[in-house]
């Protein structure tokens, strides 16, 4: 990895990739490492900084690799640990950087720690998980549910008479992170990856790693529970961030922290440089695309942040609807209005493969579906490449793991030299921060604005606005030449005062 650059993932766009649905070199239908390295060339010229994959690890599949069995192998579906270095090696000749993703809350109950921890009450690992009995009635040690399902997070375990934790499927046993064998191991794996070569991790569930150690009930079990002490959770990141520190160029972690509110959210970048480098923002997914609602959130995160730390913007991810599904319906209008958001925050952009396209959720059901622990499959269909048979993403014949969407009339090869499409804008959106250090890292405040539209200013000089409402409004006190128009029609254009904005678009004035 190249020895340079320290704020890549603060200037860049991240770009997550789902391996199994990306690019299918070997042509079974399932996408690979290979596939990977061989879209790169496609990545650099979008102008991306990093990519972030979706888990790698051998694994059982059934949370799709969020269930790891290997820590340190490559999953003989997607390749070998070899072909993982390739595309450390490949990406790093076009300078992006490759980010692995660690689940480090729970293994697969086939994982050798766990069959070793129920193979007695006596076993090496047995600490490395939560073993209780039962409560007197037989009923389980607490009230706690599995976010899968909703049903207890206990399991009774027959050979040893106890139960042990899970808070997702009961084939994922939690990690009991009060021992200090599994902050050991984990502290390996992590250099396992980063002497590889690897530039981070995007970091699962993090927000709920240590359990609250005496493990009381839930005082609301009908409200979203929180089972983490925070206190220990925050110091197993500062860990695991002196770790990052120590190597050079400084390795970078990434949490899914499932809070709701700003200041929780602000608390895992510790002082703003000794826990996450980006924490993820669930309050700005769970909001309505609604000037409103996405600029109180901003602006929550703005004013909770420590100074040094910097935010994380998201539409889509592999476990939510698709943003122009779920933001948008579909209105291609609003989602150019959003591509526009994720890209001008202050704040690193993390795009999900496809957003680029616009692609929207696809309906998988009966025989097609995949994910039974949580019938997400329909955001993790296939990459739509080209409009030929097998949409570029694997050959002519091959049946794709997940079904294709409308790769006939959306996919890169149509959108590529088309300066009107969602790829086109994306790109230029993406060489315009590059072009403008102000669009990277300048300051955030929000504008005044009219009803139903969100202004704000980028360092001294860069005005952004959308217009979120089916009626034209107008934005006084602009000066300046409209960059980027979300319908281009008014790209170039002086703005002399009045910033004009039809209904459902949006513009970067310079
Ligand atoms: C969050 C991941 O994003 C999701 O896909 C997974 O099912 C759960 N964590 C459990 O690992």
């Amino acid at each position: 990895m190249r020895a340079t650059d320290s704020t890549w993932w603060r200037d860049g766009v991240l770009y997550q990739i789902y391996p199994r649905s990306f690019a299918d070199a070997s042509g079974d239908g399932v996408g690979d490492i290979a596939g990977i390295v061989s879209r790169l060339d496609y990545l650099e010229w979008l102008g991306v900084a990093g990519i972030w994959l979706n888990p790698t690890m051998p694994s059982p599949n059934l949370d799709w690799g969020y269930d790891v069995a290997d820590y340190c192998d490559v999953h003989p579906d997607l390749g070998t640990l070899g072909d993982l270095d390739r595309l450390v090696a490949e990406a790093d000749r076009r300078g992006l950087r490759v980010v692995l993703d660690l689940v480090p809350n729970h293994t697969s109950d086939r994982h050798p720690w766990f069959i070793d921890a129920r193979s007695s009450r006596t076993s090496a690992h047995r600490d490395w998980y939560f073993w209780r009995d039962p409560r007197p009635d037989g009923s389980p040690p607490n009230t706690w549910r599995s976010n899968f399902g909703g049903g207890s997070a206990w399991e009774l375990d027959a050979r040893t008479g106890q139960l042990y934790l899970h808070h997702f499927l009961r084939q994922q046993p939690d990690l009991d992170w009060w021992s200090e064998g599994v902050r050991d191991a984990f502290d390996e794996i992590q250099r396992f990856w980063f002497d590889r070569g690897i530039a981070g991790f995007r970091i699962d569930v993090v927000s709920e790693l240590v359990k609250l150690r005496d493990l009381p009930d839930d005082v609301d079990p009908g409200e979203f529970a929180r089972h983490a002490d925070a206190e220990e959770t925050h110091r197993v990141l500062r860990r695991w961030r002196a770790l990052a520190d120590g190597y050079q160029p400084r390795r970078i972690l990434i949490g899914e922290t499932w809070v709701m509110d700003a200041e929780n959210l602000a608390s895992f970048y510790g002082t703003g440089t000794d826990e996450l480098h980006l924490a993820f923002n669930f309050p700005f997914m769970f909001a309505s695309l609604d000037a409103a609602e996405l600029r109180t959130v901003v602006e929550q995160a703005e004013a909770a942040l420590p100074p040094e730390a910097w935010p994380v913007w998201t539409g889509s991810n592999h476990d939510f609807v698709r943003f122009p599904t779920r933001w948008c319906g579909g209105d291609e209008r609003k989602v150019r209005c959003a591509l526009l958001v994720l890209l001008t925050l202050r704040g690193t952009p993390l795009l999900y493969y496809g957003d680029e396209l616009g692609m929207e959720q696809v309906e998988v059901t009966g025989g097609a579906a995949r994910d039974a622990a949580d019938r997400r499959d329909g955001a993790r269909t296939p990459m739509q490449w080209s409009g030929e048979r097998g949409a570029g993403f694997t050959s002519a014949g091959a049946e794709p793991w997940l079904p294709f969407g409308d790769y006939a009339e959306r996919n890169v090869e149509a959108q590529r030299d088309d300066p009107g499409s969602h790829l086109s804008l994306v790109r230029d959106l993406i060489a315009l921060r590059r072009e403008h250090p102000e669009l990277r890292s300048g300051s955030y405040e929000s504008l005044p604005r009219a009803p139903g539209s969100w202004a704000w200013r980028r360092g001294d000089a860069i005005t952004v606005a959308v217009n979120l409402s089916g009626a034209e409004v107008g934005l006084e006190g602009v000066e300046g030449r409209v960059a980027i128009s979300t319908d281009r029609s008014r790209d170039g254009d002086p703005v002399d005062g009045r910033l004009r904005l039809g209904p459902w678009s949006g513009a970067i004035v310079t």
